[in-house]
């Protein structure tokens, strides 16, 4: 009997081909992002996993959200592997850590440090959260190509938005002492930038002997006021769409070319 993926409520049927995932964790952001690679056409809607089949005219391409974190984002990667989907790229918004990266920004990430707790029920966490060095290339090359402003290099992957990424503006303005100090040491340490899942998705795709890559837009930076500034998070949004489709358009053609499977 045919697979049936019951978070993502779709079959291999529904991919028609599609082996790349673009992956938004906001169900709003899948249209932005499939419009920029062609037409469209929305497959499922269940929960907060949107799915998306975008066509180019000569090739075809999934975008689904996977909701915020790693929980639902390992559920996923998961059906989408067993889906038959070999490529993975996450396409997030992330707060910078080093004060030398612009608010709007891109940051691809390399590897991740694993505060996530999901990836360590797939891999002990002396396993490396790393991303696949092809999809690294596609989108260092994708962002150059488009002039874009970036960084790549070690991201930091939290559990939660607030204490995991030492933020006091909360409900008891309290950090426990395991996470006091956590931000300075990212930054002396050269981390680049907090977000929610990328070490969930390197980790599971080196596990699955999978390939993924990162692209998160800097919607704040840490080491300044908090203000999220509505037209540029639809620019970051912009460039996002663009990076990630044009790495798409890369990777695709390397595969016509068979320099990559
Ligand atoms: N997403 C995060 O997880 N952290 C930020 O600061 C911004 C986006």
């Amino acid at each position: 009997m045919k697979y049936y993926a019951y978070h993502l409520s779709m079959t291999e049927d529904d991919l028609q081909g599609a082996t790349i995932a673009l992956i938004p964790g906001a169900p709003e952001r899948v249209v932005t992002i499939a419009q920029e690679f062609g037409s469209y056409q929305e497959i499922a809607f269940h929960r907060e996993y949107r799915s998306v089949i975008a066509d180019d005219g000569k090739h075809r391409i999934l975008v689904v959200s996977s909701g915020i974190g790693g929980p639902s984002l390992a559920i996923t990667i998961e059906e989408l592997a067993r889906l038959g989907i070999k490529i993975f790229i996450r396409v997030g918004t992330c707060g910078a850590i080093q004060d030398f990266i612009q608010v709007g920004d891109l940051i691809i990430s390399e590897g991740a440090v694993r505060m996530d707790g999901t990836s360590e029920h797939y891999a002990p966490i002396s396993f490396p959260a790393c991303a696949d060095f092809t999809v690294i290339t596609a989108l260092n090359q994708a962002t150059k190509q488009l002039g874009y402003n970036f960084h790549s290099g070690i991201t930091c992957t939290s559990a939660t938005f607030y204490p995991g990424q030492e933020r006091y503006d909360t409900y008891t303005h309290y950090v426990i002492r395991s996470l006091q100090g956590s931000f300075e040491e990212w930054k002396k340490l050269g981390i680049l930038n907090y977000e929610m899942e990328v070490a969930t998705l390197f980790t599971l795709a080196r596990v699955f002997q999978l390939k993924a890559g990162a692209v998160c837009g800097v919607i704040v930076n840490r080491n300044q006021k908090e203000d999220v500034n509505l037209e540029m998070l639809q620019e970051v949004e912009k460039r996002l769409s663009r990076v990630a489709v044009n790495a798409a358009k890369i990777l695709l053609s390397q595969m016509d070319t068979t320099q990559l499977s």
